[in-house]
């Protein structure tokens, strides 16, 4: 028999659409295992201050389709330290909580880990953030979300692309990965993705421009993940006015604007699957584990492994987008 009985739950760092259908799932499930459930506030900060709430199944309804996260969400530079962990495990003993699910990217797992480690506290997490960065599953929550906001940006943009045969660069996010870029690329019929994961191979903005871009065209659109080491859509801009002056050049950021919206059906199905499994997870003892999707399985992923191992982009999917965008 599991002593858990007390679960508390938290977003942290970024908010991805599909967080919210994760604290659905992750609330339902454990009150139908008969757990009691405390939802934390803004991410490792409500440990801090006590922001904490016991949440019933009504506390979580009618939230599944929105973006954002309820719990909100803060990247709390407090935990980093030993002394905030310190306060952060007083509370967690004062609510009587025994088990924590944290919803996040690669920093609030990495805090997770740490925390789990030194207090010897059983946490699980969910993968949520729309990089897809976290290795060990194929997809995270929110990913496909954002995927699907820069494609209808991206269609939007080939509109006025086209009408004055211009070459656009659009940055997409990712911190330090190129996933959104590549299959943000890919679904929208863009000319080229600049991903940080290759440039140390190539120069992709050479590479683009001599291998006959604008041959046939008479507008391009290239998606330029944002990262120090591609110098993002402006840097390619600077480069292309400079080197380049018969392009006529435009940049648009996408922004924040890649975090919000709706969860698709997929993140809802993802989170919810995710969610379920969390508690199933922590009630058959397992701890210190990311929730990860492998094809189509639910795996569990040490958190060693989703925050330490690099997770490799797909080089076939660099191929077949050269092979498209002839
Ligand atoms: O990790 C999610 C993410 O949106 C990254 O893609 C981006 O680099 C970063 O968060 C932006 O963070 P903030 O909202 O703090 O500016």
């Amino acid at each position: 028999m599991s002593e858990i009985k007390t679960v508390g739950i938290l977003t942290s760092g970024g908010d991805a659409p599909g967080m919210n259908a994760a604290i659905r799932a992750v609330t339902r499930a454990a009150i139908y295992k008969q757990l009691t459930v405390k939802g934390i506030y803004r991410g490792y900060k409500g440990l801090l201050t006590g922001e904490i709430q016991e949440f019933k199944t009504n506390n979580v309804s009618n939230i599944i389709q929105h973006g954002g996260t309820i719990l909100k969400t803060a990247r709390c530079l407090e935990f980093r330290e030993a002394s905030g962990r310190q306060k952060a495990h007083e509370t967690i003993q004062k609510e009587g909580i025994d088990a924590l699910v944290v919803i996040g990217g690669d920093g609030s797992l990495t805090g997770a880990r740490i925390f789990a480690q030194e207090y010897n506290f059983p946490i699980v997490g969910l993968p949520g953030t729309i990089d897809n960065d976290l290795f060990g599953t194929d997809t995270t929550i929110g990913y496909d979300t954002a995927l699907n906001t820069i494609m209808e940006a991206v269609d939007k943009i080939r509109d006025t692309a086209s009408s004055h045969e211009r070459l656009f660069f659009i940055e997409v996010m990712g911190r330090n990965a190129g996933f959104l870029a590549l299959n943000g690329a890919i679904a929208s019929g863009a000319e080229a993705a600049i991903i940080p994961e290759i440039w140390q191979e190539v120069d992709q903005l050479e590479e683009l421009i001599h291998h006959g871009f604008r041959k046939s065209k008479n507008s391009s659109i290239v998606l330029v993940a944002e990262s120090d080491v591609t110098g993002g859509a402006m840097g390619m801009a600077e480069r292309v006015k400079k080197d380049y002056p018969e392009y006529d050049v435009r940049v648009t950021i996408l922004g924040h604007l890649q975090r919000g919206g709706s969860p698709t059906a997929s993140d809802r199905i993802l989170a919810s699957r995710m969610g379920a499994a969390a508690i199933e997870a922590l009630l058959d003892d397992q701890r210190n584990v990311m929730m990860g999707i492998q094809n189509n399985d639910i795996v569990y992923v040490p958190f060693s492994k989703a925050i330490k191992e690099e997770k490799p982009i797909n080089r076939d999917l660099l191929n077949t987008l050269r092979t498209l965008s002839i």
